[in-house]
């Protein structure tokens, strides 16, 4: 157990207050009736009100298949198409309404409305037809926050070929990799987009991506300014210049099984390479759907922001996908929350009069750094805010409520993850009170459970394993062609593997918790090898491997250290080989070569250079021992260690004396 890390958070909790949603949030909210609870108690039956928020072009003949654990199986027999569920239903009724407000970093924007967005996801259709793009057939999409992004998935969703979105931050070798893994023929990239000012060169990473596959991709280029970049490869094709042939194409939607991949969402675990999270098309959208109208009070009428990145699962089920399926108007803006300056969130949610907001404790504390200078000049007004992603201080969230909220706004903390399509603790904003630091209740539906490491459930507010033992609409299907790993990573800990009962089997979030008396979840963090940096998962092991890539390192560990403003940041400590002695230049490779492998996202904060590594005495790295040297802790038993002098020389070497 995380047990120093319960202590520190433990310690940070001052403010236990319970606080309540103002009448005028309760009385126009999605969701006022208790009962809703009991409703999706009656397991698998209860989902099913989920699943009626979608157009089903057939009915499921039955609700849940069990019968083949960890395998499950949602709405079976049902046929649905998602591009018409976010788009086409819509058009009836809102075809002039906002669908995708844009605001590029530049000061473009774009409205896109329902009937724009039917019209540009049917071109792009046909467009990926005419390259010989089927059913099944897995795109991945390199894209920024573009409009090109969400009308790429969209057209992807119409034709049956599901899409693998790399969040564009990822380096050109994580782009090979899923790509490899994934076995997909087709690029969708871009020229370039802005970040702070500057117009960041996307097709260098293209080519080097294109470089490092060994199969030969179709490469399909977005320009962020229609206009072709110049230097684009001859092999490549212009998006914007060959849609031109494809103007007022109509794309006939197929028909997908409830159970066919809508798309793949690769993330990092404790082993290897990412995981390919492979989502359904029914039960992942009614689950998105369901937990945006619930969760997030989404009504179509409103404008809702979610400020997250579409290549992370958030955007994909809070920008895109549920959203979308509720016919509102979603707000997405390139670039960095600081540029042109430190109001542009502010001056932008005044600007379209944004109802919902939504973000990560990250930028939370950010904003809060910046000060409330930079939200006085902007008037906004907004009914519900989101957090997610990272466990929130009370401090960040009393700031949240009582500057961004003005004290109206109800705030919902979001638990969930990549791999379980939607929100599983959250509270139903209108139904509980607020407790800063916790994440809340279980949805409806969804049982979580605390147990220690034997697997035996713990009574009483301790923290232990946070688990869930019932299947949910919303969760992965498996790792993407490796089944294998799917029970080994979220199954076989817990389960018993040789059931056929699926009551047997129990998901391993990965996560400490801890059940309050109330029945609150307060959510701890990770308890593998997975780090949360400013929200973004990253396995220590994938920065481990980028780490002794360089000739010069003999063996690495890479340790999270606490930050204020990041929540956790990488730590690197490197040994070299015999006679090569460290200097500058190596220190720059290393992080050169994580740029490399994953991106500039996971810098890491520092690196330290160290003549040997602490071992146990059957060579195994102590990483705990330099987690607590990362973050100033005392240095606990260090006697049954090869060498039991290396924890102290490198406490003196990173602390000083
Ligand atoms: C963490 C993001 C505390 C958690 C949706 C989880 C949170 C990981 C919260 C998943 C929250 C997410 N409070 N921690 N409200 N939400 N986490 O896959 O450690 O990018 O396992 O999905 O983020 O990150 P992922």
């Amino acid at each position: 157990m995380a047990s120093e890390e319960s202590v520190t958070i433990e310690a940070r909790l001052s403010d236990r207050d319970y606080l309540r949603p103002i009448p005028a949030f309760i009385g126009q909210a999605n969701v006022t009736d208790h009962r809703v609870y009991d409703r999706f108690d009656d397991f698998p039956e209860g989902f099913t009100e989920y699943a009626e928020l979608l157009d089903w072009e057939d009915h499921w003949d039955e609700v849940f298949d069990g019968s083949d654990p960890p395998f499950f199986k949602w709405f079976v027999g049902g046929q649905l198409n998602a591009s018409v569920n976010c788009i086409d239903r819509h058009l009836d009724d809102r075809q002039n309404q906002t669908a995708l407000l844009w605001e590029g970093e530049d000061g473009d924007q774009r409205n896109i409305t329902y009937g724009d967005l039917h019209r540009e996801v049917n071109e792009m259709a046909s467009l990926l037809r005419s390259i010989g793009i089927e059913e099944d057939d897995i795109v991945t999409i390199h894209l920024p926050m573009v409009p090109a992004l969400p009308i790429t998935m969209l057209a992807c969703a119409r034709i049956g070929a599901p899409h693998s979105v790399v969040f564009a931050g990822f380096s050109a070798s994580a782009v090979a990799d899923r790509m490899r893994d994934a076995d997909s023929e087709l690029l969708v990239t871009i020229d370039g987009y802005y970040r702070r000012g500057e117009f960041l060169d996307h097709l260098a990473k293209t080519n080097a991506a294109v470089d490092e596959v060994e199969h030969d991709p179709d490469v399909l280029v977005w320009s962020r300014h229609d206009e072709p970049a110049t230097s684009l490869r001859r092999e490549y094709t212009h998006v914007q210049t060959k849609l031109a042939d494809h103007r007022r194409d109509r794309v006939e939607p197929v028909m997908r099984d409830a159970e066919d991949p809508l798309f793949l969402m690769y993330t990092s675990g404790t082993t290897g390479k990412p995981k390919g999270c492979q989502h359904r098309t029914g039960g992942y959208l009614a689950y998105a759907a369901g937990t945006s109208k619930y969760v997030l009070d989404i009504k179509p009428g409103d404008t809702y922001w979610c400020a997250a990145d579409i290549g992370w699962i958030t955007g994909h089920s809070y920008i895109v996908y549920g959203p979308l399926a509720l016919g509102t108007t979603s707000v997405m803006r390139e670039g960095s929350p600081d540029h042109p300056h430190q109001g542009i969130v502010w001056e932008v949610a005044e600007r379209h009069a944004v109802d919902i907001f939504h973000t990560s404790p990250t930028a939370i504390r950010m904003f809060m750094k910046w000060g409330e200078e930079h939200l006085e000049s902007y008037e906004f007004d907004f009914r519900h805010l989101t957090t997610v992603g990272e466990p929130i201080q009370p401090e960040a969230w009393n700031w949240y409520y009582e500057h961004i909220g003005h004290g109206t706004a109800v705030i919902v903390d979001t638990w969930w993850q990549t791999e379980t399509g939607g929100h599983l603790i959250t509270n139903l904003p209108a139904l509980w009170d607020m407790k800063p630091g916790s994440a809340g209740l279980p949805c409806p539906g969804i049982e979580p459970a605390i147990v220690d490491d034997a697997g035996q459930s713990i009574e009483g507010d301790e923290a232990g394993n946070l688990v869930i033992t019932r299947p949910w609409p919303g969760m992965l299907q498996t790792v993407y062609g490796d089944d294998e790993r799917f029970i080994e990573t979220y199954w076989a800990r817990f389960s018993d593997i040789d059931s056929d009962d699926w009551q047997d089997w129990t998901y391993v979030s990965g996560d400490g918790a801890i059940k309050e008396p109330d029945g609150y979840y307060r959510i701890l963090g990770r308890l593998d090898d997975v780090m949360n940096v400013a929200g973004h998962r990253i396995g220590t092991m994938e920065l481990e491997s980028a780490v002794v890539e360089v000739p010069e390192v003999a063996e690495a560990a890479v340790t999270a250290r606490v930050h204020e403003e990041k929540g956790q940041v990488p730590d690197v400590y490197a040994s070299l080989r015999d006679g090569i002695e460290p200097d500058d230049g190596i220190k720059a490779d290393i992080i050169a070569a994580i740029e490399a492998e994953i991106g500039a996202f996971a810098r890491p904060s520092r690196v330290i250079l160290v003549d040997d590594l602490p071992k146990t005495r059957s060579g195994k790295i102590m990483r705990r021992l330099l987690e607590d040297i990362s973050n100033d802790r005392d240095l606990g038993d260090t006697t049954t260690l090869r060498d039991p002098a290396v924890p102290e020389q490198i406490r003196r070497q990173v602390q000083g004396a």
